[in-house]
């Protein structure tokens, strides 16, 4: 099997994809895309204004089409939002162009972590810190079979940075 040029990192919003993406870029000496960054240097428009003016079908959209560039670039670690896998032909897309990586971590972990968060993910805007553990689960649950069809699955509470390198070592070089 060819060797892949290209690691999408998946999972729920807060599983820290983009900072382990763009540590693991470092330490492969790879490029780093955060797919969310691409699609508002693209649109000029911060995500949550894409959702509040276009709506979520259109900024689905411009994740499918910024996700479609990622198939040109090589050597490069790409972080994706946590809805990417779970729309369209997305998921079929990352599996055929690289290594798939899921982050996965318990509901209540991610609602840890998504509490401290500063508000600027659209789909939590106005679900308080009561509903947001059980709003985190149904999610979760209706994404899942696509997160755990990753070729990849990185129990976050069990494994190191340093693990996690390792495991990726072995797929890619
Ligand atoms: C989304 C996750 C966000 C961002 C958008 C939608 C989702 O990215 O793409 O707000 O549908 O889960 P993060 O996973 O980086 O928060």
């Amino acid at each position: 099997m060819q060797k892949a040029d290209k690691i999408y990192m998946i999972g729920f919003m807060g599983s820290g994809k983009s900072t382990a993406g763009r540590k693991l870029a470092q330490h492969l000496n790879w490029s780093f895309i955060d797919l969310d960054e691409l699609i508002e240097k693209k649109a000029g428009m911060k995500i949550s204004e894409i959702f509040s003016q276009k709506g979520e079908e259109s900024f689905r959209l411009s994740e499918s089409e910024a996700l479609a560039e990622t198939g040109s670039v090589s050597h490069t670690v790409i972080a994706t939002g946590g809805g990417a896998p779970c729309f369209g032909i997305n998921m079929d897309f990352m599996q055929a162009h690289g290594l798939t990586i899921y982050l996965k971590l318990s509901p209540g972990k991610l609602k840890e972590r998504l509490a401290r968060s500063n508000g600027r993910r659209p789909l939590l805007q106005g679900i308080g810190n009561d509903n947001l553990e059980k709003y985190i689960s149904e999610k979760l649950a209706e994404r899942e079979k696509w997160y755990l069809s990753a070729k990849l699955i990185i129990d976050c509470n069990k494994t190191s940075f340093h693990g996690l390198c390792n495991m990726v070592k072995k797929l890619i070089v």
